[in-house]
């Protein structure tokens, strides 16, 4: 039984599905020159409620460097939280894809960066002046690094803040889906109605074999967009399959059905756990990744039972993560576990 993470799940049966079927309809025109490609920009124009322009690629660091390469000139400063998937864990890909942007984190609770935090430091001095590198952009991840929620209005203050300044504003939607489903607002409502100007928006986490999109609300930010993918090798020749996969994953609301079920699976085991003895939930955790402390004893005794997840954050604590396939037994297992452990 694996909470590690959301991409230790197979892929949902109607992406795969959908790939077969792809490869059933013969040959179609090489990169991006598809129907299927051209189907997954009217989904998400629909979805969106606006004119946007997206790309499909296939991983979520090449989404997020290739995003923020068309926003960050190379002198320019990226703000984003301390423990920004960004900064810590694309191993240099977003200052490579940059030409040598500076990233200048901030901190926040749950991962998250407010408003007055990011207003303080563009009152730095540095705009302008020319020993210091130039903001360009601030990045926020939805939902968080620790599980944490951005609702609409904290996103429209900091991107209020940033517009002000003429900084950019871009949004990591790795899991985007639970972020959606977590809350009651549409997707425009915590995006682009909110400020946000480029979304890397994720898919591979909820159910696909690797597919995300790079969303531009603005598509007059994605006019070297192609470019940028190209020379960085992720313009797919056969890109109809990672298409086929955003066009199951968008139709019938698949991804909602699968970000809502994951998201339950976490909120039982939240549930759950939060009623154990020495058990501490950090964070709101509303969506479908949570950290917990719990006793070593109950770590350890948890992991010889077999259940897979990570230890990460310090002494006793465990993130762990649901999909849009976890099995509710496997959630009680858990529960009835650590319940025991507990004793
Ligand atoms: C917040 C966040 N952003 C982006 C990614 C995408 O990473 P990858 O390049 O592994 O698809 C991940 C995956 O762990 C993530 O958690």
């Amino acid at each position: 039984v694996n909470f590690a993470s959301d991409n230790t799940s197979v892929a949902a049966p109607a992406i795969l599905e959908a790939v077969i079927a792809a490869n059933a309809a013969g040959p179609a025109m090489p990169y991006g020159n598809d129907d299927w490609t051209k189907r997954v920009v009217g989904q998400l124009r629909d979805l969106f409620e606006c004119d946007l322009t997206a790309f499909p690629v296939a991983t979520g660091t090449a989404a997020n460097a290739l995003a923020l390469s068309v926003l960050m000139p190379p002198y320019g400063a990226l703000f984003c939280h301390e423990v920004a998937h960004i900064q810590v864990d694309e191993c240099g890909a977003p200052e490579f894809y940059t030409g040598g942007a500076k990233l200048v984190t901030l901190p926040g609770d749950d991962a998250k960066i407010d408003a007055a935090t990011l207003d303080e430091r563009l009152r730095n001095g540095w705009i302008g002046n020319v020993h210091n590198p130039q903001p360009k952009a601030v990045s926020i991840t939805q939902i968080t690094e620790t599980g944490g929620l951005y609702s609409a209005g904290e996103i429209a203050a900091i991107a209020d803040v940033a517009h002000r300044q003429h900084l950019k504003v871009h949004m990591d939607g790795a899991r985007f889906a639970n972020a959606l489903a977590a809350s009651n607002a549409a997707p425009a409502d915590i995006t682009w109605r909110a400020g946000v100007d480029v979304l890397s928006f994720g898919a591979t986490k909820n159910g696909a074999l690797a597919a995300e999109a790079v969303v531009f609300f603005d598509p007059k930010l994605a006019q070297d967009f192609a470019f940028r993918r190209k020379r960085g090798g992720h313009l797919f020749s056969k890109m109809r399959f990672v298409s086929a996969q955003l066009e199951a994953y968008l139709a019938n609301d698949l991804w909602l059905a699968n970000a809502r079920h994951a998201n339950a699976m976490l909120q039982r085991l939240k549930q759950g756990l939060a009623s154990l003895p020495g058990v501490t939930v950090h964070g709101a955790a509303p969506a479908n990744l949570m950290y917990v402390t719990l006793s070593n004893p109950m770590v350890d005794g948890l992991e010889r039972a077999g259940f897979k997840f990570y230890r990460e954050g310090g002494e006793g604590m465990i993130r762990l993560v649901a999909a849009f396939n976890t099995d509710p037994k496997h959630v009680d297992l858990f529960l009835e576990t650590a319940r025991r452990l507990s004793r």
